[in-house]
């Protein structure tokens, strides 16, 4: 037992440093009396990807990375690369704003990462999955299963009723909610009075707050927030803000959220400043 732990631990510092499943199959060979057999080499080769494949899993806490990515509009005069090279990572948890001026390609950004559109060149990979090499229907159900939107203009469906809008993504994924997560997450968010409204009977606010928990009720790893609070005055935005920042740790959710508001864009963990489809700034905040 202790041996082959001893064992594991050098596979794993082997790879670090680049070494070879022959190096590996030497050393474990040490460990033993015996004259090592042929087998033995194939069963190091095999063990040795699975305790890298583990190790590197666990090392790895990026959820969301671009590589190179790049989306033009038009064509000739009309040109214009609304993003132009964009390599960024998310980690799990993280709470990112995306600030930058009006046309700097904040939204063009959010839309990638979602896989609402596709880029014309580079790639997103979200929870280990490069997202793109998927068939727009696979893409679809991938994205309502990982993602989560909340839009400035909320999208609430208004012949649905609270309740109905929050269970809606859930229910088309033809999943069973987990009731006592969204009662949780109704309850968090301040709308156990309100479930059996209409939308157009609601506050901005109440209505965004139904556009989080809708967001939330599928359990998306990633929240994805293009001005969540841009209809908003100050004070419910940082309300909502402060439920969005509450929920997103309390579920272990990512969040990415495109601001103007600086006060908003402060809330979070890492600020990302984008100019001409390029990200300037990573600061932490
Ligand atoms: N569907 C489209 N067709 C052509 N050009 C587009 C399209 N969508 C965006 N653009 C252009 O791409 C650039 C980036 O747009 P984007 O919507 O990403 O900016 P933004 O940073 O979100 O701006 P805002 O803060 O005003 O929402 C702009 O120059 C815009 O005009
Ligand atoms: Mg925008």
């Amino acid at each position: 037992m202790q041996e082959s732990l001893r064992g594991a631990d050098f596979l794993i510092d082997a790879k670090e440093k680049q070494a070879t499943a022959k190096q590996a199959f030497v050393f474990l060979a040490s460990l033993t009396s015996k004259r090592p057999m042929k087998s033995d080499r194939k069963r190091v080769s095999a063990g040795l990807r699975v305790l890298i494949a583990d190790k590197e899993e666990k090392l790895s806490m990026t959820i969301l990375s671009t590589q190179e990515l790049k989306k033009i509009y038009g064509a000739g005069e009309n040109e214009v690369h609304a993003l132009d090279g964009v390599n960024f990572q998310v980690e799990k948890g993280e709470f990112v704003a995306v600030v930058g001026t009006s046309g700097s390609g904040k939204s063009t950004l959010l839309h990638m990462l979602g896989g609402l559109d596709r880029p014309t060149s580079g790639s997103v990979t979200v929870d280990g999955k490069e997202i793109f090499t998927l068939k727009d229907e696979e893409l679809t159900i991938f994205r309502r299963r990982k993602i989560g939107f909340v839009f400035q203009n909320y999208n609430l469906v208004p012949v649905l009723n609270v309740y109905e809008n929050i269970l809606l993504p859930v229910q088309l994924d033809g999943g069973s909610p987990d009731q006592t997560y969204i009662n949780e997450i109704i309850d968090t968010l301040g709308l156990a009075s309100k479930l059996a409204n209409l939308p157009n009977n609601l506050s901005g606010g109440q209505q965004q707050r139904v556009a989080i928990a809708r967001a939330l009720a599928s359990k998306p790893a990633i929240i994805l927030a293009d001005e969540p609070t841009g209809n908003l005055d100050s004070k419910t935005s940082q309300d909502v803000l402060s439920l969005l920042k509450v929920t997103g740790q309390k579920f272990s959710q990512t969040i990415v959220m495109i601001t103007h508001n600086e006060a908003i864009a402060q809330m979070a963990d890492r600020v990302i400043r984008i100019e001409d489809g390029r990200i300037v700034t990573k600061e932490a905040v």
